[in-house]
C-alpha cells in the first residue's frame, strides 16, 4: 500500500478541476461535454462534443442501435446495414440452421436483399434523445421523507415521465435510475422491429478459439454478423417485418477506416453497456465470492457436462443446443475468472480498507455523522440477513430454471390464471383462448431446439444439487414427495415426471393448447413441480429477502452518496444499467502477470499457430487457411504487410457493449469490441487501469472475411470506406507554417455523400 501524504493529497485536491479521466467510465453522452470534452480532445478526439451527442443534428449517437436489449449494433452504411457480433447474432442464426442447410456451420451472407432473413421478435433501439429528470423525479423529496413514501412516488414519477415521452405510442421511453437512486435520466427511442439478417463468418471464424479462449487475450476471432434495420416508406420503424419495408435510411453512418491502429491511438467505444457493480460494498462482494459465484459455477457446470455429453453424441442435437450451450457457457466461465480475480486481487479487502476509511471521515463532522452515520452497519447487516436465503434464490434460477421444462411450465402461468381466475377476477374462458393462441408460436420456437431425453438428465442432476444444497426448510414442498415416494431418488423422480408431463413433447402440448383445462394443467406433474418451486419461492423466501433488499436500497442510496461527497471533485461514472454510453482511451498493451508483456495486437499467423483441426474450437475452414497461406490480404493489410486480427485498448466496456463500435479520432470506425480480458475479471465489480482492456476484432479483419473469404465485396461496397493510403500522419509544411495533411483519399458509394472528412 502507497503510504497517504496528506498535504499533498490536500494540494492535489484543491488543484484538481473537476474533470474525468479516461480509462474507467462508461459516461453519459448527455454529459461528454461538460466532464468528458476537454480530456478527450487532449488524448487524440479531433471531434467536439456535438458531433458525438446532438439531439438536432446528426451526430455519432445517431449510428448507435441497441440490438434486442442485449448488444449493441452500429450503422455501417445509409441503407441501414448493422454491423454487431456473431455472439450476438449467434441465436438468429442458429435459429436459420438446419443439418441440411448449417449457416451457422458455413456462414451465409445475403446475395441481395431478398436474401435477407427475417428474424421475429428482434429489434434495434435507437436514441433519440436522454434528458437529466433528476429535479423531476426527487422534487419536494426531502431525507425525512419515509422511505416507502418516497419509493413509491419515484416509481411513480418514472411511469409519468416515461409515457409522456412515449409521445402516443411513437416511441420507447424509461427513466432510469443512476448512483443508488441519487440520480434519474429519461431515454427516449425510436424502435425498429423489422431487423434482417445480411451476413456472418463461419462459426469457425465467429467463435474461433470457442470457450477456451473465450475471456482471453491474445485473440483471434472474426466476432462480427451484420443485420440490416427496415423502415416504412416514411422511414419510421415498424413493430415487426412488414411487406413493402425499405432499409432505413438512419440519419448518420460510420464511416470504415482502413488505417489501423498504433499503441496509444486514441479509441472510443459508443455502446449498451449492461452492468456494472462497481458501488457494491465489501459484505455484497463477498456474498458474491463465497455464495453467489461457487453455487453458479456448480451448477452451470453441471448442465453444460451433460449437454455436451448429448451434443457430442448427436450433430442434430448440437446445433438444437448450440446457441443455449454459448450463453450458459460464457458466464459460466466469466463467474470462475471473477472468483479468481477477486482472491487474486483482495477485491473485498480493497473494498473494506475503502469502507473503514469512509466510516472515519463521517465520524468527523456531526451533520455527516447524522447523515450516514449508521449507513455502513445497516448494508452490514442487510447482508448478514440475504445471506440466509440467498442459495435458494441463486438455486431456483440457475437449478430449477437451470431445466428447460421448469421455464416451459412457467410460461403456462398466464393460462393458468385464465383458467383458474385468480382469486380476484374469475376464470375467464376468452383470455385463456387467448393465453393458449399466444403460446403457439413460443412454443414451436422452444420445440425446435429441444430433446426431452437431455432435459430428463439435467432436470435430475440440478434438482438434486437444489434438494442436497439448500437449507432443509427453505426447500419447496415438492421434495417431501421426492422423498417420500421415490426415496430420495431425484433420478426416479425425474422418470416419473418426464414419463408423465405432457410438457415433453410439442405433439402434446399443442393438444392441450388446442383444449386447455385447468384440470389437465394442475395434473401435470411437470407444472405441479415448477408450481411448488414457484410458491415456495414466492411465499417463504422473496418476502424474507424483499424486505432485507429495500432496507439495502436506502442504505446504498445514502453509500454512495457518501462516497462522492468524501471524493470530491473525483467525478466517478456511474454504473452500467443498458443505457447508452460512451467510454475513451487508447490503444494499449499491458502486462498479463509477472514477465509476460502481450502485444497490442494480433495477426492471421496467429490463426494458423493456433490451428487443430481435431478440436471444434480451432478448425481453420479449408478456404481460410489457403487464404492466409497464400498472404491474399489485399487492401485489408497492415502497413507492417501482415493482416491484423485483433486488438485491445483500455476503454471500459462490460457485456451488453458486444458489438459496440471502437472508433478513432476522427469519428471512423476502427474495429468492434467484443471481449474482456482474463486478468480483469473482476472488472464489473472494481476496475483496474493497469489490467483492464477491452479486446476488438480489427475492422479490416471483419472486411477480409466479408469480401475474401466470404466474397461478398457488394456488402463491403455498401460502406465508406476511408483509405488514407500508406503514410496517412505524414504532413507537409504548408505556407504560413500550417499543417496540410498528406494526401487523403475517400471512397464512398454513395452518391451525394462524402464521408467524414478529417478535421
Ligand atoms: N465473452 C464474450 C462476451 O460476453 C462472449 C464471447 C462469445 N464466445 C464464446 N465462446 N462464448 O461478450
Amino acid at each position: 500500500m502507497f503510504k497517504f501524504n496528506w498535504l499533498k493529497g490536500l494540494v492535489l485536491a484543491l488543484l484538481l478541476p473537476a474533470v474525468a479521466r479516461a480509462d474507467e467510465g462508461m459516461w453519459l453522452p448527455l454529459l461528454v461535454k461538460r466532464l468528458n470534452q476537454a480530456d478527450m480532445q487532449k488524448k487524440g478526439l479531433r471531434l467536439t462534443a456535438e458531433e458525438i451527442y446532438d439531439v438536432n443534428n446528426a451526430s455519432l449517437k445517431d449510428a448507435i442501435g441497441q440490438l434486442g436489449g442485449f448488444c449493441t449494433g452500429e450503422f455501417v452504411s445509409g441503407q441501414g446495414l448493422l454491423l454487431t457480433n456473431h455472439h450476438c447474432g449467434y441465436d438468429a442464426i442458429q435459429s436459420h440452421s438446419t443439418p441440411q442447410n448449417n449457416l451457422l456451420q458455413n456462414g451465409f451472407f445475403a446475395a441481395t436483399k431478398t436474401d435477407e432473413l427475417k428474424n421475429p421478435g428482434l429489434y434495434v433501439d435507437v436514441l433519440v434523445r436522454m434528458e437529466d429528470v433528476t429535479g423531476k423525479v426527487l422534487e419536494g423529496i426531502t431525507p425525512q421523507t419515509p422511505e416507502a413514501t418516497r419509493v413509491a412516488t419515484v416509481q411513480q414519477r418514472q411511469r409519468e415521465l416515461a409515457a409522456a415521452a412515449k409521445d402516443n405510442g411513437q416511441y420507447v421511453a424509461y427513466v432510469r435510475d443512476f448512483f443508488g437512486g441519487n440520480e434519474y435520466y429519461l431515454f427516449v427511442y425510436q424502435r425498429f422491429g423489422d431487423v434482417r439478417l445480411v451476413g456472418a463468418p463461419p462459426e469457425a471464424v465467429g467463435k474461433f478459439g470457442g470457450d477456451t479462449d473465450n475471456w482471453m487475450w491474445p485473440r483471434h476471432t472474426g466476432d462480427f454478423s451484420m443485420f440490416r434495420v427496415y423502415a416504412d416508406q416514411n422511414n419510421k420503424p415498424t413493430a415487426g417485418y412488414q411487406e413493402g419495408n425499405q432499409p432505413y435510411v438512419p440519419k448518420k453512418h460510420l464511416p470504415v477506416s482502413l488505417q489501423g491502429v498504433s499503441e496509444g491511438d486514441f479509441s472510443m467505444v459508443f455502446g449498451f453497456p449492461g452492468r456494472t457493480q462497481r458501488f457494491l460494498p465489501a459484505a455484497g462482494l463477498q456474498m458474491t465470492l463465497e455464495q453467489s459465484n461457487p453455487a453458479r459455477i456448480k451448477l452451470r457446470d453441471t448442465r453444460l457436462k451433460l449437454w455436451k455429453e448429448d451434443m457430442d453424441r448427436d450433430p442434430a442435437l448440437r446445433l438444437q443446443y448450440a446457441s443455449k450451450y454459448a450463453n450458459i457457457a460464457n458466464y459460466w466461465k466469466y463467474y470462475i475468472g471473477q472468483n479468481e480475480g477477486m482472491k487474486r486481487l483482495k477485491t473485498v479487502d480493497q473494498k473494506k480498507a475503502e469502507e473503514a476509511a469512509l466510516q472515519q471521515w463521517i465520524a468527523q463532522d456531526a451533520t455527516r455523522t447524522e447523515q450516514y452515520g449508521k449507513v455502513l452497519t445497516d448494508i452490514d447487516q442487510a447482508y448478514a440477513g440475504l445471506r440466509e436465503y440467498n442459495l435458494s434464490s441463486q438455486y431456483v434460477n440457475e437449478a430449477a430454471f437451470g431445466t428447460e421444462i421448469i421455464t416451459l411450465a412457467a410460461r403456462m402461468l398466464p393460462l393458468y390464471n385464465a383458467l383458474k381466475g385468480d382469486g380476484k377476477t374469475p376464470a375467464d374462458p376468452a383470455a385463456a383462448k387467448k393465453a393458449a393462441e399466444d403460446l403457439r408460436e413460443p412454443v414451436a420456437e422452444y420445440f425446435k431446439d429441444y430433446s426431452a431425453a437431455t432435459d430428463k438428465k439435467v432436470f435430475a442432476a440440478l434438482m438434486g444439487l437444489y434438494m442436497q444444497d439448500v437449507p432443509k426448510e427453505q426447500l419447496p414442498e415438492v421434495f417431501q414427495l421426492v422423498q417420500k415416494q421415490y426415496g430420495g431418488s431425484m433420478q426416479k423422480y425425474a422418470d416419473y415426471v418426464f414419463a408423465g408431463s405432457f410438457l415433453t413433447s410439442k405433439a402434446k402440448v399443442d393438444a392441450f393448447l388446442a383444449a386447455p383445462t385447468l384440470a389437465k394443467l394442475e395434473a401435470d406433474p411437470g407444472f405441479k413441480t415448477y408450481q411448488s418451486v414457484y410458491q415456495n419461492y414466492v411465499q417463504n423466501i422473496l418476502p424474507k429477502m424483499q424486505g432485507l433488499q429495500a432496507g439495502l436500497l436506502r442504505a446504498n442510496r445514502l453509500y454512495v452518496a457518501a462516497l462522492r461527497e468524501k471524493n470530491a471533485p473525483k467525478v466517478y461514472s456511474p454504473d452500467a444499467n443498458s443505457t447508452l454510453r460512451l467510454s475513451y482511451g487508447t490503444v494499449r498493451a499491458y502486462k498479463g502477470r509477472d514477465a509476460v508483456n502481450y502485444n497490442y495486437f494480433t495477426t492471421a499467423q496467429g490463426i494458423l499457430e493456433k490451428q487443430d483441426n481435431s478440436n471444434p474450437e480451432f478448425v481453420v475452414p479449408a478456404k481460410e487457411e489457403q487464404l492466409l497461406a497464400g498472404k491474399d490480404y489485399g487492401r485489408y493489410a497492415d502497413k507492417d504487410g501482415t493482416l491484423h486480427v485483433g486488438f485491445i485498448t483500455d476503454n471500459d466496456i462490460t457485456g451488453g457493449n458486444s458489438g459496440s463500435p471502437v472508433i478513432n479520432g476522427r469519428g471512423e470506425l476502427i474495429g468492434l469490441a467484443f471481449d474482456g480480458n482474463w486478468e480483469a475479471m473482476t472488472g464489473d465489480l472494481a476496475y483496474d487501469p493497469e489490467l483492464k482492456r477491452c479486446i476488438n476484432a480489427d475492422i479490416r479483419y471483419v472486411l477480409w472475411c466479408i469480401d475474401k473469404l466470404g466474397g461478398a465485396k457488394h456488402i463491403v461496397d455498401e460502406m465508406t470506406i476511408v483509405d488514407r493510403g500508406p503514410n496517412p500522419n505524414a504532413s507537409v509544411a504548408a505556407p504560413g507554417g500550417a499543417e496540410v495533411p498528406a494526401k487523403m483519399k475517400v471512397k464512398t458509394k454513395q452518391k451525394g455523400k462524402e464521408a467524414a472528412p478529417a478535421k
